[in-house]
Parts: structure tokens; sequence; C-alpha cells
């Protein structure tokens, strides 16, 4: 065992585990630990852009940028947090461009912005273009940006190390431990503060824009050392992945114009019911339920069970005629094909190799696609971690980004509040961790610090059973994907919630074909899925227990929201393999509830 000390370690090397490093090492020796290379985390999978209430096209302002966002989350969103986060976002994306970031111009050098799903002009209810991007490659530019000034900065990376475990004594948090995957050698870290950043566990599902990795490593960790999680069952189902594959279709197509058909040709976003005002700029719940409801209708593209969307200049140009969009100089909108070339190039090409379609001359065909999680470890708007209903917290352990539940999405994240997200609380809790190591000692090693992670390895190790992790898996997804996605019922969440506990009792027995140590992925695929499997039974009980609909939580049986009784954050333990809940009061500052309409 090595054995590594640093005031600062960072677990996770997206966009947001990259802010709280760079952060972090302005003033304390920081680390930051990966299971992947940096920059090949999800934060590239938010294509379409960050948002901020520039206002370089239109009048904008960060209080429309908070309403918008309150009311997208279906107001389970902290408001002090929200308000907290919008405020920030202009003052960092100019940091981001500072940094380098090569955004897309105005004509007059302006940062570029695009409308995208509910964010809006609080006066009139139309869209507003907010959206500040580069090309359709937005997040994968904040991860180069970013990871080029963490080098700058000196911060220390240990790459394809897989963090297992979070060191906590009675005296509380020590570090992590983690295997080095090249090896199979185990690694402590002692440190002072500890950041969790590992992403979502889009993985869960059987349709999904996350990578393999997305497998909620720093949330199975922390619900192990007894900390819980934060509204489960509020996750993100993208309107527009490319059928079958899950493939994300950034909500930029949309803001450049982009229509959603049915099999008949119809613009379905319109109906009475969908969102007849602002229609494909619907937030992305509303969406995936039109689109979902449409499918069920049978009204799929060729009887099949995707729609199209449509960027190709002909449709886009009709549609924007028949609605009356203007550029920001009140001529009448419209593209070319060069035009989206430029504007959505990974997209098309996307679309090219994995479809044989070219959107600028044919509709892409697209169904909803799990994309991201709103709920995670519980923090305070600093990335503290906290650790029950009365907002205790826990000196030492951080977490941000997508692990994370701030909550600044509540029931349902706005597109391109994702990257805000991370940027702003990943500079904040990077601070918050150093000054805390400033003040702090480090709490010393228990005598085996790697003994719990040794266990788990060897256990899957020795395991002499006949199942495989590949079917456990592929069933797990199947059963998510069916019973606790876009729209749920009591009954299929309590078959999903029993299924998967039988998978979990299945897992008991599965057999590994690698028993080596060197980059032995078969024993890390299973540790992964081990953290899936927690997740999704968190998941699902959560969900189950919530009797309403609200943003991501759309029930048939209940399909009222319900702010009397529900109005409240669910916290779930994992208790001797029982699942326990509670629920924490939202923090409202201005904002009182009101039904939705878009
Ligand atoms: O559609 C997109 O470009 C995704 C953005 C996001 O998840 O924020």
């Amino acid at each position: 065992m090595k054995k590594h000390q640093f005031e600062v370690v960072v677990v996770g090397a997206g966009g947001a585990g990259l802010m709280a490093g760079l952060y972090a090492s302005q003033s304390a020796s920081t680390a930051v630990i990966s299971k992947l290379y940096p920059a090949r985390s999800h934060t590239g999978a938010a294509q379409g852009g960050i948002g901020a209430a520039l206002g370089n096209l239109e009048e904008d302002h960060p209080a429309w940028h908070t309403y918008d966002t309150v009311k997208g989350s279906d107001y389970l969103g902290d408001q002090d947090a929200i308000e907290f986060m919008c405020e920030e976002a202009p003052s960092i994306v100019y940091e981001l461009e500072h940094m380098g970031l090569p955004f897309n111009r105005t004509k007059e050098g302006k940062i570029a912005q695009r409308p995208f799903g509910g964010h809006t002009n609080n006066e009139t209810g139309k869209p507003v273009m907010r959206a500040c991007y580069a090309a359709d490659r937005t997040g994968h530019m904040i991860l180069q940006t970013l990871y080029q000034q963490s080098i700058k900065n000196n911060v220390t990376f240990y790459d394809e190390f897989q963090v297992m475990d979070l060191i906590m004594t009675e005296e509380g948090v020590a570090g992590v431990v983690a295997l080095e995957i090249a090896t199979g050698e185990l690694h402590v870290f002692h440190a002072k503060s500890v950041i969790f950043a590992t992403g979502g566990w889009g993985r869960v599902w059987e349709i999904t824009s996350n990578a393999f990795a997305y497998t909620g490593d720093g949330v199975a960790i922390t619900l192990r050392r007894g900390i819980p999680a934060q509204d489960m069952e509020f996750f993100q189902f993208h309107p527009t992945g490319i059928y079958k594959m899950g493939i994300l279709i950034t909500e930029g197509v949309r803001g450049e114009g982009g229509i959603l058909l049915n099999g008949k040709g119809e613009r379905f976003m319109e109906k009475e019911g969908n969102a007849p005002s602002v229609k494909e700029l619907a937030s992305r719940d509303v969406v995936s339920r039109a689109m979902y409801l449409e499918l069920k209708e049978g009204n799929g593209v060729n009887g099949e069970n995707y729609l199209y969307l449509d960027v190709t200049p002909e449709t886009v140009n009709k549609y924007a005629a028949l609605d009356g969009r203007t550029n920001p100089d009140g001529s009448p909108f419209s593209v070319t094909g060069e035009e989206i070339l430029g504007k959505l190039p990974d997209i098309i090409d996307f679309c090219e190799t994995y479809l044989g379609v070219n959107p600028v001359t044919q509709p892409m065909p697209v169904q909803p696609t799990a994309h991201y999680a709103m709920g995670g470890i519980p923090t305070d708007k600093f990335g503290q971690v906290i650790v029950d209903k009365k907002r205790k917290p826990l000196p030492g352990l951080f977490a941000v980004g997508e692990n994370a539940c701030v909550s600044v999405h509540g029931a349902n994240r706005l597109g391109t509040n994702s990257l805000l997200d991370l940027v702003v609380f990943g500079k904040h809790s990077g601070m918050k961790a150093a000054e805390y190591a400033k003040e702090a000692d480090y709490i010393p090693l228990p005598d085996n610090p790697t003994e719990f992670v040794e266990q788990q390895l060897e256990t899957l190790r020795n395991a002499e059973g006949e199942e495989r992790i590949s079917d456990i898996g592929t069933e797990m997804k199947e059963v998510m994907f069916e019973h606790v996605g876009v729209f749920r019922v009591e009954d299929g969440m309590a078959q999903a919630v029993e299924k998967i506990r039988e998978l979990k009792a299945r897992f008991k027995n599965i057999k590994l074909d690698d028993q080596g140590k060197k980059f032995n992925m078969d024993l890390l695929n299973a540790w992964e899925l081990s953290n899936l499997l927690d997740i999704a039974e968190v998941t699902a009980v959560s969900a189950l227990k919530r009797k309403e609909s609200r943003g991501a939580h759309a029930r048939d049986d209940y399909q009222e929201r319900n702010d009397k009784k529900w109005m409240k954050h669910t916290l779930a333990w994992l208790e001797d393999g029982e699942v326990k809940l509670d629920y924490k009061d939202v923090i409202f500052t201005k904002f009182e509830p009101k039904k939705r309409v878009y």
C-alpha cells in the first residue's frame, strides 16, 4: 500500500473536479484523482451552452434566470442557492473567457448566446438567448480550459485511479482509498478535505447519454459510509438522444430552430397540454413527457419508437416564419445549411457516423435518453456535505457537480445549468475546502485504512457463483428504464424495487473471469455494478414513496403536484442493506409555488 498526503483531495476530473482542484490549489496542496483521463468526462455531453444572463443579444437579467430555474425545478430547488448561482453566472463566464475558453462570438465580438429550454424573458414569456456557447462543444471546451489551468497551477493528477472508499474515523474525514488501475495496487490519500466530484449514474438505465464510466461511485461510496443521498427519484431524461443509442443531440439544435415532429409530420409540442407557447423550448421534463405520450399513442415514425428532430433549413425557416421568430435586430429569423454546419458540427458528425443521416438535409431519429441526476450527496451552497434534515455539516467533506445535490435543480434541471452549477460550486467548494484545510489538522489514519476496500475486492475476486455481471447489469437497466423512467406507477416501481433486490442477491453469486491485478476491468466493472445496484434501489424506493408528480418524477397514478404533502426533499440512507427515508424542508426566498405553464 502506498501513502500520499495532500491538504485537499478531489475525486473526479470532470468540470466540477477540475474547477474545485484549480481553486483549492491556489492556497492548499491539492491532488485530483480520477478513474478516467481528465477531459474525458460527461461534462463534454453538455454540448449546447452554459447559462448566464449576459444580455449580449437581448435584454436579460440574473433575476430572470433565477426565476426560470426555480420554475424549471418545479419549485423543489433551494431558492437561496439558485439565486447565488444565477447571480454568479455572468462573472464566472467572463472568468472562463479570460482563461481562454473559445466561445462563439457575436458580430461585435461579444460572447454569442442562443435560446435553450425553459430560459425566458420573464416579461414576455418568450425564449431568451442565455446559453453562452462554443459551437456544440461547450462542455468539452470547459474541460480543456480548466485542465490547462490546473496544469499551469501545479495541481497533482492521479489519472486512472479508482477511488473506492472514504476514510472516516470517529474524529471525522481522513482521506480516501484508491486502486491504481494499471497495477492493482491500493493507495491511501491522507487529506484534511475531500471533495467528491464523480459525476452521475445514467448507466442505471438502458438508454442513456452517459458514458460507461458513469456509475455513481461518489454517491455509492458515501452511502456505504452512512451519508444520505438526496432527491434520488429525480433523474432527468433529455428529450433528444439518438434512437436506440442514447447519444446526446444537444438542445442547442432546438435553440437553433430545430423542430420535433411525430410520424404524421405534426409539430406535437404545440398541442394543448404540451407547451403551446414556447413549444420545443419548454423545460426537458415537459418535452420528454410529450414525446413519450406521442410514442405511446402510436405516433412514432414508421410505427417505431422514435420521433424526428428536424433542423434542416427548410423546416427551421418554415416554422420560424409561422412563429414570427425574429433576430435581435427585428429582422425575420432564418438559417442556411452552412450556418447549421458551423454551429452544430459535432451533432452532424455523430449523426453521419452512427446513423448515416446528414442533419442539414435529413431529420434525426430521436427518443428521450437518461441524462442527468438532479439528486446526490446533500450539500450547502459552498459544497459542504450536510448529513441530516437539520442541515448538520460534516466538516472536511465536500461534494460538487452532478454527484452533489445543492439543490439548484430541484425536480428538473434546465439545460445549460449543469455547466453553470459545476463551475460556480466547483469554485466555491474548492475555496472552502482549502480554507478548512488551512485551519484543520490531519485526522490520524486508522490502523488499517484499506481494510474495507480489501474486503470488497476479495469478496468479488473469490466469488464462486455462476452469475454474469453483464446479465445482472442488463436486467437492472431494463427494469429501471421500463418502470422508473419518464412515467411511473406504483405497481411498476414496486416491481422494480423487488427486481433490484433480487439482482442484488444474485450479485453475491457472480463469477469473474479475470483474477489478475493489472488493468482488471472485470473486477472494476463488478464493483461499479454494485454501485449502480445500490443507487438503483435507493432511486426506486425514493420514487415509490413520493406520491405526486413533480418535475422529472411523473406518475400516472398521482398526476398532480402536491405541495401540501410533498414540497420537501427526500433523504435516503442505506442501513444494513435497507433503504431508510426522511425528508428535509425546501428553502424559499421570494418565489411562491405556482402551476407551471410553458
Ligand atoms: O443539450 C445539451 O446541450 C445539454 C446540455 C445540458 O445538459 O446542460
